[in-house]
């Protein structure tokens, strides 16, 4: 009975995903390369695969002890495996009406932890308004030795060992693409040439699959390795769409030139595309579009952390938006211990890999403080609302933000200094998408 809902389930999801265009099954590519690569699928072994893909919804995998969730609980597949604010918030009003008639009903999304007052009422947390209404979930790290938090009802370093940072849950398509890709190195890692999460913390998909469920799927026992190198071949053959993975299977052929994602563009979207190239491909480079192309560095902070910096001088020279309040709560104060023994105090709701090396206080921009490492874009018009926490709520807030950053840049640079983040010469600050090409630059990202 069980192994017959399994199936069916099984079928269903096959069936989901091949609708959906993110799997194609074993192509006819792979069944030309032979008898001895016939049951692999883009790849990966098939039956790997086909594991992966059940335990990515299974809710309640073997022997492993966890809370209820799936990968598929915040990685939805129906919202193009990311959490969208919206949908955590229908899931949120169908839960509390299925509540009326079972107090049992249960949707294992809604788990203490990431529960905004875990931290003063433990398991009997009730409060998802970081989930809710930002589609937030709850990330922790344990501080470096000299880094602290401080207390705001004392403003004195507090004894936490650990900080929670919220952030938004990315899609898992493309992944084959936007890992470490050997090139550009940042100066310290972990992980110097790029990695998963938000920050590039994990190397493997393995390593990935491990911290998830562990931490959010808060899982005992220790998963089995095959469990997951499963999740891993699975993930490895999911992408945004058929052009995304025709370009993975072009690179793992060694052929050259490789072939563009994009599909067929218009005149406008063309010219958006030259607009990308100049403005955006200098970080979101490379086949992953996930690259930054030396002499742009590796990883970057690009501002969108809250409370959003302000300009001291007036008039304004740039303006970013202001983070909404709920949003700016998430911001905490730090004081840092740098390299020659003296203190100082940031203030951020995600200092990014300054969290993962102390590393503070360094030649600009060559410091950790809010760095975060650099994601691939492709689909971009079904994964609203954008940035790791979620802050802008559609491209064209997106685009406003990038025109604000490229006015940051040009303000904030020393003195006959034009850093080729912003330059393609080194002489002009030419990247920014000036007003008349934003329409064009916008009809590209949709086409992405
Ligand atoms: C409670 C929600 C939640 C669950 C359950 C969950 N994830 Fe995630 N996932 C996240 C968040 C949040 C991040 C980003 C965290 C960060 O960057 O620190 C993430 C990041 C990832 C990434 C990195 C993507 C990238 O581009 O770097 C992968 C891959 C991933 N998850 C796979 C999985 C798998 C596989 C499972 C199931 C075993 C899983 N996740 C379960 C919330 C979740
Ligand atoms: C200086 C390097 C840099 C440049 C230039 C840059 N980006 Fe980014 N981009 C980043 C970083 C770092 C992040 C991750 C920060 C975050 O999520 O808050 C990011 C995140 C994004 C995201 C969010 C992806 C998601 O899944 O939510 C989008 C979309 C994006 N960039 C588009 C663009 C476009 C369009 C341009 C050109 C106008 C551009 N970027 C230029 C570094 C850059």
């Amino acid at each position: 009975m069980r192994s017959m809902r399994t199936m069916a389930r099984t079928l269903f999801i096959y069936a989901l995903l091949a609708s959906l265009q993110v799997w194609g099954g074993p192509t006819w590519a792979d069944s030309k390369r032979g008898v001895e690569d016939a049951n692999r699928c883009d790849g990966e072994p098939c039956d790997a695969v086909l594991r992966g893909l059940i335990a990515f919804f299974d809710r309640n995998l073997h022997g492993l002890d966890g809370n209820g969730r799936s990968c598929n609980d915040c990685h939805m597949i129906t919202e193009q495996f990311r959490l969208t604010p919206a949908a955590v918030e229908a899931r949120f009003q169908k839960l509390q009406k299925r509540r009326h008639y079972n107090r049992h009903a249960d949707d294992p999304l809604f788990r203490p932890i990431d529960a905004d007052d875990f931290r003063i009422n433990g398991e009997n947390a009730s409060d998802y308004s970081n989930l809710r209404q930002n589609g937030l979930i709850r990330v922790v790290f344990a501080l470096p030795p000299n880094i602290r938090l401080i207390d705001p009802e004392t403003n004195a370093p507090s004894d936490e060992q650990t900080v929670d940072l919220w952030r938004m849950v990315p899609g898992v398509t493309d992944v084959k693409l936007s890992g470490a890709d050997g090139v550009n190195p940042w100066p310290r890692g972990p992980n110097a040439s790029g990695g998963y999460q938000l920050d590039g913390r994990f190397l493997t998909l393995q390593e990935q699959a491990l911290a998830a469920l562990t931490s959010h799927a808060q899982i005992t026992a220790a998963p089995p390795q095959r469990l997951l190198d499963d999740l891993s071949s699975l993930q490895r053959v999911l992408f945004t769409n058929e052009r995304v993975r025709a370009l993975s299977l072009a690179i793992d052929a060694g052929i050259t030139p490789l072939p563009t994602a994009d599909p067929r563009l218009n005149t406008l979207e063309q010219q958006g595309r030259k607009v990308f190239e100049r403005a955006c491909a200098q970080c979101h480079g490379g086949p992953g579009q996930s690259t930054p192309q030396p002499p742009v560095v590796r990883m970057h902070e690009i501002f969108t952390q809250c409370p959003r910096r302000v300009d001291v001088v007036t008039p304004a020279r740039f303006n970013f938006a202001p983070c909404p309040p709920r949003l700016a709560r998430n911001a905490r104060t730090y004081e840092i211990t740098l390299a020659n023994g003296t203190t100082t105090r940031r203030t951020s709701s995600d200092p990014g890999r300054a969290l993962l090396t102390g590393f503070v206080g360094g030649p600009p921009p060559l410091d950790d403080w809010n760095k975060l490492d650099i994601p691939g874009m492709r689909g971009l018009r079904h994964t609203a609302p954008y940035f790791h926490n979620n802050s802008a709520n559609t491209l064209e807030e997106l685009v406003d933000h990038y025109v604000e950053f490229y006015k940051f840049v040009k303000a904030n640079a020393a003195p006959g200094v034009v850093p080729p983040v912003a330059s393609t010469d080194g002489v002009n600050f030419d990247r920014q998408p000036q007003p008349e090409e934003r329409t064009a630059l916008l009809a590209y990202l949709r086409k992405l």
